[in-house]
């Protein structure tokens, strides 16, 4: 057996958790049951509901013949309904069809609502001793980290990876306990915040630790790339003083004080226009990035010395020249008063 699989269940044995209600029994309906409910909640969440639906509906011929609303209202609580309803159709599913009897293996459990190739994967082993590879969000975390691998988990390519690296790992026996020891494991060791490597029976081997890349495996989902609004940054200045414009209260810095905004052209015409002033000279300042939640703004500063005084711009409401001193205490958005 691979050096991993021995490793982790001789830990299962000693610091694993024992003793939960669905790890008593290999009775099919279960075994399901548990690993449905376990799917999006966590274990002491799941206990209680487990157990008061277990003896509403002990077998999946009571659950089949149980209405819907029923079902819904002993899952309330739990979340994520469409796992009740998905449980309930495959419980007719499997008391009609399939004559009362689960699948026996991954391939037919796969096949019913509600179970992905994990879950379905988990239930053929534990019910059934297959040997079969489990692969959910920590089980995931804990082969990325000690087998070093890159990329995020949830892309293709990486997940097809971390499945044949599961796969590999196989023992040839006591496949539960090997299963149970990859959950637990996940769940109380190599968690996502602040993992307990010092506890971590893998910790000599893990690569992750090796490397000082804990924090940075496995690889988060890739951002979207945000989109880009390009602008350009009227600094007028005058005697010392700067031009700063009140913005439109809905809408993005609504209300701060911030440098008029135009377009890279016209200049010399929107000094003009605007402000009934002429332009020395206008200098181009390197761009400034700021991100926002929904995109990137990249504004280009231009720096304009104005050649006749802006008298015109002093009366318009909503604008003001400030003092370059008073501008940064002013109540102006970052990159603004960075500038
Ligand atoms: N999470 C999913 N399946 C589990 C199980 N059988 N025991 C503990 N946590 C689990």
């Amino acid at each position: 057996m691979p050096d991993f699989a021995k490793t982790l269940t001789a830990w299962q044995r000693r610091h694993g958790r024992h003793g939960l209600p669905w790890q008593a029994t290999r009775d099919p309906y279960r075994v399901w049951l548990s690993e449905v409910m376990l799917q999006q909640t966590q274990v002491e969440t799941v206990i209680p509901y487990y157990e008061r639906f277990l003896a509403r509906f002990p077998d999946v011929r009571a659950l089949a013949d149980a209405r819907e609303e029923e079902v819904l209202r002993l899952w309330s609580g739990l979340g994520y309904y469409a796992r009740a309803r998905n449980l309930h159709r495959a419980a007719r599913n499997v008391a009609g069809e399939l004559g009362g009897r689960f699948p026996d293996n991954a391939e037919g459990l796969a096949r019913l609502p509600g179970l992905g190739r994990s879950s379905a994967a988990a239930i053929a082993a534990f019910a059934f001793g297959r040997r079969e590879a489990i692969l959910d969000g920590n089980v995931k975390r804990v082969f990325a980290r000690c087998f070093g691998i890159d990329g995020f988990p949830g892309e293709r390519k990486v997940e097809a990876r971390l499945w044949r690296l599961a796969a590999r790992q196989l023992p040839l026996r006591g496949i539960g306990r090997y299963t149970q020891a990859l959950m637990d494991l996940g769940a109380t060791v190599c968690v996502r915040g602040k993992p307990r490597c010092d506890a971590c029976p893998l910790a000599s081997r893990c690569v992750a630790l090796r490397d000082g890349r804990i924090g940075e495996l496995p690889a988060p989902r890739p951002r979207r790339a945000r989109p880009q609004r390009a602008v350009t940054w009227l600094v007028l200045m005058h005697a010392g003083r700067v031009l700063l414009e009140r913005r439109p209260a809905p809408g993005l810095w609504g209300g701060l004080w911030a440098f008029p905004e135009t377009g890279a052209r016209g200049l010399a015409a929107f000094c003009r226009r605007e402000l009934d002033c002429e332009l020395r000279g206008a200098r181009r300042l390197d761009v400034l990035e700021h991100q926002f939640t929904h995109f990137r703004l990249r504004a280009t500063p231009v720096v304009v010395v104005l050649r006749t005084a802006p008298a015109a711009a002093v009366e318009a409401p909503g604008r003001l020249w400030l003092d370059l001193a008073d501008a940064r205490d002013a109540a102006v958005p970052a990159p603004v008063k960075t500038l």
